[in-house]
């Protein structure tokens, strides 16, 4: 198993006795996507996200020093304000498998608040914007602790921690666009943490939208980490890494020249193969609904009779992601409340686009 001694730390001040920390993280959405990945959160294949900027959870840490230390983390979890028994196990995991990295975490006593601005159980998964704001609260911390760190290698130790949370989370520490995984095509990239795309975006992709249809807001029918194992001994793996290593390739250049045609065919390709890859497997899934299919289609009949450069892309359940170009805002917004509201869950859809980042409040 890789060390990581780079991200290690010793405690070199005193602890502060108590206090609170606030920070903001949202959720992204990848173009070129990861799954699959192998022990200890490292991705199969490297991938590709818009940050968003709407879709985010706040998050609010409180320590406390403990009188005595234990063998045991020691946390409350509040949930929109009660407390979320179920979200411990995975705090849980989380700070067993950070605690090398923050070797303060046994000394305090945390109370984690936390709230989303997306509707709870919407589909959206919150585990990229809620372990992100977790990640960078707890390195606000360390930052007391170890105040020489710099700006750089705090960012890249945020985005390090938020990969052990989940492995989507370390891609929206930075914005707009960023790529986690190792790929010889983008300087610096690696398995162990996100980088921020490290080209100029052209202004075609300036103030880019996401249209978030709900098309179904039921529990996931698989969970992420179960649905990654579906990629181990999967009879196209190989090849579908192959694919998404080439796509990182075109993805790199469209972004620079600002070809949205080429964009719309490789971010719809990279939606329609990962669903691909869920109806292959064994067990198999269909995580898209009737309506997801109807909206696709809608979409591109859209497209052929206006010229539209509108696209969809996909997450790992049946909502939709309408991703366009800021100029085309309004028309598309109409289309929207005219044709696809229909297709939606109580008619609910969430307005975004891309964003920049965590925050620190
Ligand atoms: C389909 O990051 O949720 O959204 O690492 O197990 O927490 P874990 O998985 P997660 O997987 C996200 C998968 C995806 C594609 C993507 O965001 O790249």
């Amino acid at each position: 198993m890789i060390d990581y001694p780079e991200f290690t730390s010793s405690i070199i001040s005193e602890l502060p006795d108590k206090g609170i920390i606030r920070c903001t993280s949202p959720s992204n959405i990848a173009l070129v996507k990861y799954w699959g990945k192998r022990p200890v959160q490292l991705p199969e294949n490297a991938s590709i996200s818009f940050t968003l900027e709407a879709c985010k959870t706040s998050t609010s840490l409180s320590y406390k020093k403990r009188d005595k230390i234990s063998d045991d983390f020691d946390f409350e979890l509040l949930f929109e304000g009660s407390p979320k028994p179920d979200f411990k196990p995975k705090i849980q995991n989380f700070f067993t498998r950070i605690e090398k990295y923050l070797p303060f975490l046994k000394q305090y006593t945390f109370t984690i608040e936390t709230s989303n601005t997306f509707p709870h159980s919407s589909g959206i998964a919150s585990s990229a914007s809620g372990m992100s704001a977790l990640a960078c609260c707890l390195m606000q911390l360390e930052k007391k602790i170890n105040p020489n760190i710099s700006d750089s290698d705090s960012m890249q130790k945020t985005s390090f921690l938020s990969r052990l949370g989940s492995g989507s989370a370390c891609r929206s520490i930075e914005g707009p666009v960023t790529v986690w995984g190792e790929h010889e095509a983008i300087k610096a990239s690696s398995d162990a943490y996100a980088i921020k795309f490290p080209h100029v975006i052209h202004q075609n992709f300036e103030d880019y939208q996401d249209t978030i249809l709900l098309i179904d807001k039921g529990e996931k029918q698989v969970s992420s980490t179960v649905g990654h194992d579906l990629m181990h001994g999967h009879p196209f793996a190989a090849k579908r890494f192959e694919q998404a290593a080439g796509n990182i390739i075109k993805l790199k250049e469209i972004l620079i020249s600002g070809d949205i045609d080429a964009f719309i065919e490789v971010v719809e390709s990279e939606a329609l193969t990962l669903h691909a890859m869920m109806m292959t497997s064994l067990p198999y899934f269909i995580l898209m609904k009737p309506n997801t299919l109807s909206v696709i289609n809608k979409v591109w009949q859209y497209r052929s009779e206006t010229g539209s450069k509108l696209c969809f892309t996909l997450d790992a359940g049946a909502n939709v992601h309408l991703l366009y170009p800021n100029s085309e805002k309004n028309k598309v917004l109409e289309f929207i409340t005219n044709e696809l509201v229909a297709y939606c869950q109580n008619g609910q859809y969430i307005c975004d686009k891309i964003g920049l980042g965590a925050k620190i409040l």
